[in-house]
């Protein structure tokens, strides 16, 4: 993983719990409480979604939540903002495509 460790304005990297969620079925490393999106691009996962009109492929933008570029589907609830939602444990995410849908808790049937 690499990530930046000094910042000019946040500071110093703290270090947190090391834990583990999956991305498309891919088991990553990430730290708790840092941001989806900060996990996956430093575990090298660049495209969060594809959009509904052209399929292209969609990651962080503005990095703040105001664009919804890095939208994607996060235990089972579609259009999670990943660049403003922390890691937790466990955290099952998929890329997503168009809208989204959403998935039924215990089955993986698509609503
Ligand atoms: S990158 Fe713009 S909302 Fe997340």
């Amino acid at each position: 993983m690499s990530r930046i460790k000094e910042h000019p304005i946040l500071g110093n990297e703290i270090r947190r719990k090391k834990v583990t969620i999956y991305c498309d079925n891919r088991e990553i490393k990430a730290y708790e409480g840092e941001m989806i999106a900060a996990a996956l691009i430093a575990n090298g996962i660049r495209t969060f979604r594809y959009t509904k009109r052209f399929d292209k492929p969609r990651g962080l933008y503005c990095g703040i939540g105001r664009c919804t570029d890095c939208v994607m589907t996060v235990n089972g609830i579609p259009n999670v903002r990943t660049c403003i939602t922390p890691v937790e444990e466990g955290m099952v995410i998929t890329t997503q495509e168009g809208l989204g849908c959403w998935e039924r808790s215990g089955d993986n049937e698509k609503i």
